[in-house]
């Protein structure tokens, strides 16, 4: 079979990041508006009154200190609290297109790929910014690539989904190069007024080029296997559609935008997930010592910390398990790939590591990767 490697990624971060003091003050000054408003309601026992969030909570529960977002002040704003991002004319490239191609491009330079050697681009995220034409086909023609394009959404776990798809293609033939781009742009369909999942996401573009091994530039990363599952489930949903037109800022229709049992997804994914990298790697022949790092879905730092346990059998070092919530928060299905551009330098060749994704569906997906000379 076509031997088949990642040869390289791209990451895209926007300009602006919002703080949990900041997005705390925005949240509470909501809080404190919305319970004035309905004081009397409230008193009456109509209407809860909300309670307000903190940076302490959000701190431990998740491990995120800030995210990047493409517009800070529709976000912060009490009175609006979604992103305000200007429609653009048909004639200018979109948003989530626009932060596709700079994380495409990247990953094309650091590979040395001339666009014109590329095949075909899948776009791979949580929410496309419309029905069609697909944002694959837009982010083709704005870098100028032949063949064709189209988009997947598996939610978190997108990018894994896409890095199979296009190794499957590559295995097949009908590609020799093919772009896995990941603009996500989760500031869009976070719900900013509910305390539960306020702090959860941010915005971000990454890319990842997959190629025949025997064309891969010094220093890709050969893809030892991929798998992926998924199992139905309603603990994690997004409502939103053409069939059920909600309000932009989601106000009044909650469940049209990003809504969670946390606390079920935390138990329910965590051995569901560490099982299944635990029987690939056995279908691998891969013992947990094999493997030098672990760039795990950032979704929140626990839900990290036990998968890697429970895949090494002892507590993972921050160099074996990196994590960038921190910084970026839950970017869906980048996080993973983020994790894996910003610290993969340091891997000598023969090193072998884990990409592994999460989430909505439930579904799942692991890539496991070996540093190449
Ligand atoms: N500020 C302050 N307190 C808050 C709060 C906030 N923003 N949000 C919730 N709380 C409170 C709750 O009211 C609750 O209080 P109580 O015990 O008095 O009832 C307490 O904190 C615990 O809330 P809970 O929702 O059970 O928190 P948790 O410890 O489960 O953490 C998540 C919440 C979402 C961080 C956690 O469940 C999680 O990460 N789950 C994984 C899901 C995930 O990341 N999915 C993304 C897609 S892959």
């Amino acid at each position: 079979m076509t031997a088949v490697a990642i040869s390289a990624t791209g990451l895209f971060t926007p300009a602006q990041s919002i703080t949990n003091d900041e997005l705390v003050a925005a949240f509470n000054a909501y809080v404190a508006r919305f319970n004035a408003e309905h004081a009397g309601d409230i008193a009456e026992g109509k209407v809860a009154a909300l309670s307000p969030s903190s940076t302490e909570f959000i701190e431990k529960a998740s491990g995120i200190k800030a995210r990047y977002v493409m517009d800070k002040a529709g976000v912060l704003d009490p009175a609006i609290m979604a992103p305000r991002i200007p429609e653009r004319p048909n004639e200018e490239i979109s948003v989530m297109a626009e932060i596709g191609v700079a994380a495409a491009q990247e990953a094309l330079t650091r590979a040395g790929r001339d666009v014109r050697d590329v095949d075909a681009v899948i776009c791979a995220a949580s929410n496309m910014q419309r029905a069609y034409p697909a944002m694959a086909v837009e982010i083709q023609n704005a870098l100028g690539v032949e063949g064709y394009g189209f988009d997947i959404n598996v939610a978190c776990s997108s990018a894994t989904f896409g890095i199979q798809t296009a190794a499957d293609f590559v295995r097949a033939g009908h590609a020799r190069s093919v772009l896995v781009v990941n603009p996500e742009i989760c500031s869009g369909h976070l719900n900013w007024r509910d305390r539960d999942s306020h702090f959860i996401f941010g915005d971000v573009a990454t890319a990842i080029l997959v190629e025949r091994a025997d064309i891969a530039p010094a220093g890709s990363w050969a893809i030892l296997g991929t798998k992926l599952k998924t199992k139905f489930s309603n603990n994690i949903r997004n409502n939103f559609g053409f069939l059920n037109r909600a309000a932009p800022s989601g106000e009044g229709q909650p469940d049209k935008l990003f809504v969670q049992e946390g606390r079920k997804v935390f138990k329910e994914v965590v051995p569901m997930v560490a099982d299944m990298i635990l029987s690939h790697m056995a279908e691998l022949n891969l013992q947990s010592g094999d493997l030098r790092r672990l760039w795990l879905h950032q979704a929140n730092a626990g839900m990290n910390r036990l998968i890697s346990e429970r895949v090494l059998g002892r507590e993972a070092t921050r160099e074996e398990s990196p994590t960038v919530l921190d910084e970026y928060a839950n970017t869906s299905s980048a996080g993973s790939i983020i994790a894996f551009h910003k610290h993969s330098a340091d891997m000598q060749t023969g090193d072998r590591g884990l990409i592994c994704s999460f989430g909505a569906g439930y579904s799942a997906g692991t890539v496991f990767v070996a540093k190449a000379a």
